[in-house]
């Protein structure tokens, strides 16, 4: 497993998606209530970029056809997308966040 450094913390604002690339990886990061989440950046259904998505408690909507995730584990709330998010475990260390890929 390899550790992939995606940002500074201080950039990842409460409640506001925010994608990176890495070139490695495209993760989107989520921080809700304190805690950051980093799920899969393009929608499962067609590929829509779920930064442009829209945040409701841990729910985020795709900004294309509605699938609605569950962003604490990827999981579909409601369709079409049939296939859920894919995670990382998210690893702070020192003012980065990093993901296991
Ligand atoms: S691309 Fe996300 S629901 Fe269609």
């Amino acid at each position: 497993m390899t550790q992939v450094r995606i940002t500074r913390l201080d950039a990842v604002m409460e409640g506001e998606p925010r994608e990176f690339d890495t070139g490695e990886v495209q993760v989107l990061v989520i921080k809700l209530g304190g805690r950051i989440y980093c799920l899969a950046a393009k929608c499962t259904h067609a590929g829509a970029p779920l930064a442009d998505g829209n945040i409701s408690g841990d729910t985020l909507t795709c900004p294309w056809h509605g699938s609605m995730f569950k962003i604490t584990d990827g999981s579909v709330l409601r369709g079409p997308a049939e296939k859920p998010l894919r995670t990382y475990q998210p690893v702070v260390q020192g003012d980065y966040l990093y993901v296991d890929v």
